[in-house]
């Protein structure tokens, strides 16, 4: 029987790392996105063209996207914009793909882009348009999609009205983010299929934190709603750091070990993963990984770092 694959993205290099207490140098973001690519790994966010006063972390932006399409031709390689001065940037550095980031609460975009749901629901429809313009493909998260840190529980019709109008102005994907890991499976099967009924699913994206420890089960609800397409960071790294409680996304091995093991393909070799792992934790001193790591690392004889 032909196996089904599912697409994953790899976020670490700007979930994970956009939030570090350590300096991560450019050379170590490099290394980490090879690893990963040598593990199967063919899409990743590699980092985000934002304010270089907000976050730090991602101001080699440039450098990054540059590199990594002169080594990595083959690689997908999206990057995060939050508006149109992202978008020039990443256009200039030769991104081939952005992702505008809109939450579904007031607060959540005020807190993290420094606009109301209005505003950057437009900044948002504008930089996809002008990024169709260019060229480029698009990608468009609706963060907060179940919970908000600031103002609770998200009503449904929201998102839906939301990922109608990031797809109409062009995304040719909608990321629909469980930001600080706050979703249960039956919420996200009454989401996905509500979702559906909108527009394709092949268009849509899931992208789980694992706060609560529900990360894979929430993945195989969105999988057995017909979603294919998955953020994960490798080792459970990743947060948003305007976003108060939100705990690592679920591990790219966590999710790829519950994928094969059900019957689909996703190209990415666990022992791979945990070579980048082991990596991640020497760029940031500390011990990382999933919920299925110890057991990965009994089973493939990789030593964590200590
Ligand atoms: N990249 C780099 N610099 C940017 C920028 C971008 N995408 N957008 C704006 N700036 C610069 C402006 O040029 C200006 O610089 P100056 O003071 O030297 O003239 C400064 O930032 C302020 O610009 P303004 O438009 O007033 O932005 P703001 O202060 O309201 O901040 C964002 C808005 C969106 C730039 C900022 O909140 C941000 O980068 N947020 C990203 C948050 C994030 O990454 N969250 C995690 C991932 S979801
Ligand atoms: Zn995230």
């Amino acid at each position: 029987m032909e196996q089904e694959t599912i697409v994953i993205t790899d976020v670490a290099p700007r979930d994970g790392l956009q939030n570090q207490a350590v300096a991560i140098s450019t050379e170590g973001k490099l290394e980490l996105v090879r690893r990963l690519a040598a593990a199967g790994v063919r899409s990743v966010e590699a980092t985000s063209f934002v304010s270089p006063r907000a976050v730090p972390q991602m101001a080699d932006a440039a450098d990054v996207v540059a590199r990594l399409r002169g080594e990595l031709p083959d690689l997908r390689l999206s990057t995060l914009v939050p508006n149109r001065k992202g978008l020039e940037r990443a256009h200039a550095a030769g991104a081939p793909e952005i992702a505008v980031v809109l939450s579904a609460t007031e607060t959540m975009n005020l807190r993290n882009i420094n606009m109301d749901l209005a505003q950057a629901t437009a900044v948002s429809e504008e930089t996809l348009a002008h990024a169709r313009e260019l060229g480029l493909r698009t990608r468009a998260y609706v963060a907060v999609a179940f919970v908000c840190p600031f103002e609770g529980e998200v009503p449904l019709s929201t998102v839906v009205r939301l990922a109608q109008r990031m797809r109409e102005a062009g995304a040719q994907e909608i990321v629909i983010a469980d930001t600080i890991g706050a979703a249960a499976p039956a919420g996200v099967k009454a989401r996905i299929a509500a979702l559906a009924d909108t527009f394709e699913i092949d268009r849509l994206a899931v992208h789980l934190h694992d706060t609560r420890g529900l990360g894979a089960a929430n993945a195989w609800a969105a999988l057995e709603a017909g979603v294919r397409r998955f953020d994960a960071s490798v080792g459970g790294i990743g947060g948003c750091p305007f976003a108060p409680g939100a705990a690592g996304n679920l591990a790219t091995e966590d999710l790829v070990l519950m994928a094969e093991q059900s019957g689909f393909a996703t190209g990415i070799a666990l022992e791979g993963l945990l070579d980048a792992v082991g990596y991640a934790e020497s760029l940031l001193g500390r011990p990382l990984g999933g919920r299925s790591s110890a057991w990965l690392r009994r089973r493939y004889g990789a030593e964590p770092v200590t």
